[in-house]
């Protein structure tokens, strides 16, 4: 199959592009598309063949569920019930945006394969005009994953796409570097604490402020099966092994000398902060205290160290305020748990 990326950054002069994406999607098709997030690899949610290309591009495990993307709020209504008080709240304050609710599923309504069996269903609307544009012209609910490889980080850029899924999909709409550059925040309302599954752009302290106390699903509680299936999957990991090492100026060259010592060859991604240290390959996450550019760069900073010969990566640990929360949260996830000690 020949994957075309088509440029829709001008929505004025490309709609023949949505046609093609919508046409696509409505023969039981997948398309790549950008979100402010990440970019998604996209089928309609009634489809089940079609939600079975995702999984079979992105050698995706099947019990790991799908996010479904919406343009309206009635969309949602066919496949929803017994929708929670304070996740009409959450979608009042915070869509069209990066927060993903998980919702009681409204039975034999979606394809299986999109909630893997669950009673529950995760569902967003993307705050992008790209992806909402799609929607609108589809008008129908589309379950969309990250457009990436299975285990490789989320794709920020259509090139990313087109590097892990080139040949197995048909058609990738580019419309430029998505802003956020990690998923989206996902919220589960099936207890009575809304509790975070995964943290995202959305941060905990932005939902306190509009639904009160909110719980965080530890991912390292092993015993407990995880209640977001995707978060049990080693992920976001580059090809060299990621270790995470305590953000200071003399750690970090220590640990450069001693991988050197070795006759290996050593990648950092960090801030600015960290640029002069002698080091094989850097790759920069903005200014020390931005974490919103860290977010914007992380991805990227990931997929760049598959392009040298580092033997090994370190990072840096950034703050856990605001969106660091997600950061680390991807970071540990790259890392699988590795800390470099010297
Ligand atoms: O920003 C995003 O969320 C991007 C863009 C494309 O929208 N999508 C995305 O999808 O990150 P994906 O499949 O890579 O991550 C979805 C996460 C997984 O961890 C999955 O296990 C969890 O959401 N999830 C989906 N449905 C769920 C459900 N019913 N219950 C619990 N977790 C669910
Ligand atoms: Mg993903």
């Amino acid at each position: 199959m020949k994957t075309i990326i088509k440029n829709v950054d001008n929505l004025l002069t490309n709609n023949d592009s949505y046609t093609q994406a919508v046409d696509l999607l409505t023969k039981g098709e997948v398309v790549a598309f950008p979100t402010e997030t990440v970019y998604g690899l996209g089928a309609i949610a009634t489809n089940e063949e079609a939600v079975a290309k995702i999984f079979e591009a992105k050698g995706r495990p099947q019990d790991n569920p799908l996010i479904v993307h919406i343009g309206s709020k009635e969309e949602m209504m066919a496949f929803t019930q017994d929708i929670p008080k304070l996740a009409e709240v959450c979608m009042d304050a915070f869509w069209p945006g990066p927060l993903t609710l998980i919702l009681p599923l409204r039975p034999n309504t979606l394809a299986k394969n999109v909630t893997a069996g669950l009673q529950t269903v995760g569902v967003r609307m993307p705050e992008h005009k790209v992806a909402l544009e799609l929607l609108k012209q589809l008008k129908q609910p589309v379950a969309a994953p990250s457009a990436n490889k299975s285990g490789k980080p989320s794709p920020t850029k259509a090139v990313h796409v087109h590097h892990d899924l080139e040949g197995k999909i048909p058609l990738i709409l580019d419309g430029g570097t998505t802003g956020i550059g990690l998923e989206s925040t996902v919220i589960e309302f099936v207890n009575d604490l809304p509790t975070i599954l995964r943290p995202g752009g959305v941060t905990k302290e932005m939902l306190e402020k509009v639904i009160g106390q909110v719980g965080e699903a530890q991912p390292t509680d092993e015993k407990e099966a995880p209640r977001a299936p995707g978060m049990k999957y080693a992920h976001y990991a580059p090809d060299s092994p990621v270790y995470l090492i305590e953000a200071s100026l003399v750690k970090l060259k220590e640990a450069v000398e001693k991988i050197h010592n070795e006759q290996k060859k050593v990648a950092i991604i960090a801030s600015e902060s960290f640029r002069h240290i002698n080091v094989d390959y850097f790759f920069s996450l903005g200014k020390e205290d931005q974490l919103s550019d860290a977010a914007h760069l992380l991805y990227q900073a990931l997929r760049d160290c598959d392009e040298t010969d580092a033997d090994i990566i370190l990072v840096p640990v950034l703050s856990k305020a605001g969106v660091g929360t997600a950061i680390m949260n991807r970071l540990e996830k790259a890392a699988d748990g590795r800390w470099f000690y010297s």
